[in-house]
């Protein structure tokens, strides 16, 4: 597993305005999805693009496209949605699937709830979209997932990270071909699983407490 914690200052700035308490729902909708635009720049870095030929008002010549089978971007269920315009404005052309997933809290494993996925992911490059990562329960079980479908590489992009979380998803993937991308990665979680400095409930701050 590969970690990417996204080092601009523009990210920065963002961020620290996105975790300030008085920044209000619209305005942290906003800077979620700017940040997502951001590091979508980042985790995209490897998408697979082929060859193709373009003609311009001056000569013939070589370009890219992204290549067949498109990238699948896959929101997790709330929050991951406040970030989905971010990235899909950077991939237009990228498929969407949705996976929502909680903790059953008395085995504490994280469940699937509602799944919209293609059965079959064999060849295909995959963007999961959460913005916290925590404990890395869900993240872990989202990329197994992924990965038991048969994509062959896997990408998570965050907007602020836990160490125990990034620890976590490393050794629940080993050396699969996954990367987590982070805005930045903070000091550590709190006893009720809550990341410090963060930014609160991420769910909560975009759609409010229903
Ligand atoms: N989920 C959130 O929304 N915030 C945290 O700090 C941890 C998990």
């Amino acid at each position: 597993m590969e970690l990417l914690v996204a080092d601009h200052p523009l990210v920065s700035h963002k961020l620290t305005t996105l975790r300030d308490e008085r920044t209000d729902s619209p305005t942290f909708r906003r800077l979620a999805d700017e940040l997502v635009t951001l590091l979508a720049y980042e985790a995209t870095r490897d998408v697979r693009v082929e060859p193709v030929e373009v003609t311009t008002p001056v000569a013939a010549t070589t370009g890219v496209r992204l290549s067949s089978p498109r990238p699948l971007v896959v929101p997790i269920l709330r929050a991951g949605l406040g970030m989905l315009d971010g990235m899909t404005r950077l991939i237009p052309t990228a498929e969407v699937g949705f996976l929502g997933m909680m903790r059953n809290e008395e085995t504490l494993e994280a469940v699937v709830y509602a799944n919209r996925l293609p059965d079959d992911l064999t060849g295909r490059q995959v963007y999961l979209l959460d913005p916290m990562l925590a404990t890395g329960g869900t993240l872990a079980a989202a990329i197994r997932l992924m990965l038991e479908r048969g994509a062959t590489d896997v990408t998570a992009v965050c907007l602020i990270g836990a160490p125990e979380g990034v620890a976590a998803v490393r050794e629940a993937v080993g050396d699969a071909p996954v990367q987590i991308v982070l805005g930045g990665l903070d000091e550590r979680l709190n006893e009720v699983g809550y990341i410090v400095p963060g930014l609160g409930d991420a769910g909560d701050r975009l759609y409010g407490v229903v």
